[in-house]
């Protein structure tokens, strides 16, 4: 919707505005001389460094460089587009404004559009007065004062409430001299066979207004359980619900000082936030963001972060959201509410201090997204891990950038039990992989996903693999055992033929002969325990040498590694009880060191080396 408008019309509007006029709305101007000087609107200061010249038509800030004319102040200062500040300039100093597109149909579709447009701005106050000044309106008073919205919240964004009769607002409306027709085509009259009645009866009305606070149409909340519970306006000529946000009219300034928009889903969440004092924010009204709305919100700050309902229609009109908002290259962040809550509850009844925290305490919707997708799969079965990391894959391919990325390389390898520089090698993608030297791309890929899934199949496999190498390495294995614990083995299996490889190795160290010692294992492997076909495998592979001296070392790492993680994690979880305790604190922070040592260790192997 945007004609071009005639040029004659753009000459004549900007030789009626007053520059001075227009700037002295923002800020206040002082003579001096043959110009005016003010303090800046466009940046903070505290001298004033901005000059508007009234013969000129122009002005200049020496503090931030901003200048134009009239048209460039409006269309900076509140953020509007060329035909539109000309519009508005046009209206305020009385220039009618002409389209190019043919004179004489455009101007009779101004003329309707206006009409319309007068029509709901004037529902939109009988409503307002109807809300405050009658006594039908104390039924819809006291629902407010329970809900905790207050009357000043309330007139700011001039919430009303409609008669709950079938021509309340038509008899009025009527009296103003609007046309049955007109009514209907603004959205605010039903007409059923030539029978009509008000389209909004009994409700809490809230103005659609656009981001020049036109009046557009308007979403009515019933107060008696009625389906549906908002009824909104017919999208039409005028109101069209994927192209305005609601509240970017009342919170763009506070958008544009934070910087930040907070995107939430309805009317009353809006209400509630800037009745806390937070004003950034607008609602997308219950469905996912419109490009248009994406669009609108960029022109004033091109950080978004969502604070939708922690429920799953919430969480997925956030996730389509979020894609959108990738599509114009911006990284949207989440704002996580406690489950079951939603903005408005939280801010009226604990404030805006909490709601602010909630905010500050934004996550990447990436990050988020990969913490759902780890959430719901089940990392505890190596198909499961090898799922969640594929789902993980995708959802880092989304990144808007390499750093975003890699920020959420932590997360996944604690929750995958895998050191980052193994996720971050899985995620590198075909070509970087490291499977360069493979002459095809599906042996690259059969490479890629054998190495994904070893690398997944998680602590059982690699205990058993650790023993398997164990055994393969006698020379080397015999001191590394010795080392090592029961408690290093999670798995009763593997922890059973732990305890009879040690076994082994004393009697080897002590007969100095392998393979006397292996035989003894081959009598373990007969016994009726489930480990015994472990057992016959390390008998079996010993002579094979499988498994080289650098495999040992990296098993016995990553050993190491799943070891240390889990104790640190059964330890915080004892701490977690808050109480004081220095001799744990201590142990955990013991732990944590030999687990960085470790993973440096790791990271010193050479990614391929020992594994393809
Ligand atoms: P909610 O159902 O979360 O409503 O829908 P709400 O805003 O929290 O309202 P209260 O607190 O129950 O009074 C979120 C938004 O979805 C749109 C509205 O914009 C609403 O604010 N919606 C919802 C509709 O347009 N129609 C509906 O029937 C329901
Ligand atoms: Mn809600």
């Amino acid at each position: 919707m945007s004609p071009f408008i005639k040029d004659a019309s753009v000459q004549a509007v900007l030789a009626a505005a007053s520059i001075v006029d227009v700037v002295s709305g923002y800020t206040s101007l002082r003579k001096r001389g043959a110009t005016y000087t003010g303090l800046c609107p466009f940046h903070q200061e505290k001298t004033p460094s901005f000059t508007v010249s009234a013969d000129k038509g122009l002005y200049y800030c020496f503090g931030c460089g901003e200048g134009g004319d009239v048209v460039r102040f409006l269309e900076r200062i509140e953020s509007l587009s060329f035909t539109e500040a000309i519009e508005q300039l046009g209206e305020r100093f009385g220039v009618p404004v002409e389209f190019e597109e043919g004179a004489g149909p455009e101007a009779g579709r101004k003329d309707r559009e206006t009409r319309l447009l007068l029509a709901l701005e004037r529902a939109a106050t009988f409503y307002q007065r109807f809300l405050w000044e009658t006594e039908s309106g104390r039924f819809a008073r006291e629902y407010l004062e329970k809900r905790g919205l207050e009357e000043k919240t309330c007139r700011a964004f001039r919430v009303g409430y409609a008669p709950d009769e079938w021509r309340g607002l038509r008899r009025r409306a009527a009296k103003e001299g609007f046309t049955d027709r007109e009514l209907e085509e603004a959205g605010l009259l039903i007409d059923q066979g030539g029978k009509t009645y008000d389209r909004f009866r009994g409700r809490l009305m809230f103005p659609l207004v656009d981001h020049r606070g036109r009046v557009l149409g308007f979403g009515g909340r019933t107060l008696k359980d009625e389906t549906p519970k908002y009824l909104n306006s017919p999208e039409g000529s005028l109101y069209r619900k994927g192209q305005l946000l609601y509240g970017l009219y009342q919170a763009r300034r506070a958008i544009a000082d934070a910087d930040e928009v907070v995107v939430v889903e309805g009317y009353t969440d809006v209400l509630g936030l800037a009745q806390a004092d937070v004003g950034n924010v607008v609602a997308s009204m219950g469905t996912a963001l419109t490009d248009a709305q994406i669009g609108l919100m960029m022109r004033f700050t091109s950080n978004i972060t969502f604070m939708f309902d922690a429920d799953r229609a919430g969480t997925e009109a956030m996730l389509r959201s979020g894609d959108l908002a990738r599509g114009h290259s911006l990284r949207p962040m989440v704002a996580v509410l406690p489950v079951g809550r939603d903005p408005a509850d939280v801010a009226v009844q604990e404030g805006g201090q909490v709601v602010s925290e909630v905010i500050k305490g934004k996550i990447s919707l990436l990050g988020f997204e990969i913490r759902q997708a780890l959430a719901r799969g089940d990392t505890s079965t190596a198909d499961g891990r090898v799922r969640a990391f594929e789902e993980v894959r995708h959802i880092m391919s989304k990144a808007s950038s390499l750093k975003e990325r890699e920020e959420e390389i932590p997360a996944v390898a604690d929750r995958l039990r895998l050191s980052s520089d193994s996720v971050a090698l899985l995620l590198r993608g075909r070509t970087r992989a490291g499977f360069e030297s493979l002459a095809n791309r599906e042996e690259r890929d059969r490479a890629r996903s054998s190495l994904t899934r070893r690398l997944l199949s998680g602590e059982t496999a690699v205990e058993r693999d650790f023993l398997v190498a164990a055994a393969c390495n006698p020379g080397r294995a015999g001191r590394i055992i010795e080392a090592l614990t029961p408690e290093h083995f999670g798995d009763a299996n593997n922890r059973e033929v732990f305890l009879g490889l040690r076994e082994a190795f004393a009697l080897a160290t002590d007969t100095n002969d392998h393979r006397a010692a292996f035989a003894h294992l081959k009598d373990r492997a007969r016994g009726d325990s489930e480990a015994g076909p472990l057992f016959v495998r390390l008998v079996m592979e010993a002579d094979q040498g499988r498994y080289s001296p650098a495999v040992l070392e990296e098993l016995h790492l990553r050993l190491q590694q799943q070891y240390l993680s889990r104790q640190i994690d059964t330890l915080r979880a004892t701490l977690d009880d808050g109480a004081d305790r220095e001799e744990e604190q201590r142990r955990l922070v013991n732990l944590e060191r030999l687990l960085q040592s470790v993973r440096a260790g790791l990271k010193d192997l050479d990614p391929e080396e020992g594994r393809a």
